[in-house]
């Protein structure tokens, strides 16, 4: 009845401790600060700029938005796809507030949004929706090809007027690429380039990040 129905949240998904969303946020804020000094990266600013020999500061081009989080379903309030039936899984029932320790593999870039990879292990996957790669096909082509989870992320920031739901896409965009040319070997790893303005760093020691499995109303 109606009542079910407003009671299903915006979306599900694992919300990162404070402790690790100060850890996550700070790793990509040094990250996104050497990136735009890095000469391979000014090489290519007309990709953010549209303009060569403009400055970006990366820093200040993305916003954050909101409490750092990995989505597993988008519910909409109900309105979306197969929001009652995943609301209803009993595995989601039981897992809900648990503890999980995602992994986050990567941290990306391009003129939209600024995310990180996430890794999901069996068990996680388990909580991800299986058709979640093949919907996105529509809006990524290649996308229905990937490995179930593929699109496993968690935003950090956003271009102005771009919301949040575009870095799942970007993420999948560049895992339907082949590999990017590695531009340069840095601390955190090493730093790929993928054409038009997009940028993956492989994690050399992936980040644990400690979150519970949760929902959101807003
Ligand atoms: P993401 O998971 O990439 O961060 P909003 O504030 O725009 O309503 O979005 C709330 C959350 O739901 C965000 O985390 C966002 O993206 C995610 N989201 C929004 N729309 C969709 C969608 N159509 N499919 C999957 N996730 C979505």
């Amino acid at each position: 009845g109606p009542l079910n129905e407003t009671s299903l949240p915006l979306y599900f998904g694992w919300f990162l401790f404070s402790s690790v969303q100060d850890k996550v946020g700070c790793t990509a804020m040094d990250f996104l600060k050497t990136l735009d000094t890095l000469e391979g990266f000014k090489k290519h600013i007309t990709d953010f700029t549209g303009q060569a020999e403009k400055e970006v500061d990366l820093e200040q081009y993305f916003e954050t938005k909101g409490i750092l989080h990995c989505t597993t379903k988008f519910c909409d309030y109900g309105k979306a796809d197969g929001a009652s039936e995943y609301a209803k899984n009993p595995v989601i029932k039981k897992s809900y507030s648990s503890v999980f320790e995602l992994s986050l593999t990567a941290l990306f870039v391009t003129p939209r949004t600024v995310g990180a990879r996430v890794s999901l292990t069996d068990e996680q996957l388990k909580l991800w929706p299986a058709d979640t790669e093949k919907e996105s096909e529509a809006d990524v082509p290649g996308s229905a090809s990937l490995p179930v989870g593929s699109r496993a992320h968690v935003t950090l920031g956003c271009a102005k007027d771009v919301e949040p739901v575009q870095t799942g896409l970007d993420l999948l965009q560049i895992l339907t690429l082949p590999q990017g040319e590695v531009v340069e070997e840095m601390k955190l790893g090493s730093l790929q380039y993928y054409g038009e303005g997009r940028w993956m760093l492989s994690l050399r020691e992936p980040i644990c990040a400690a979150t519970c499995f949760s929902s959101f109303y807003g």
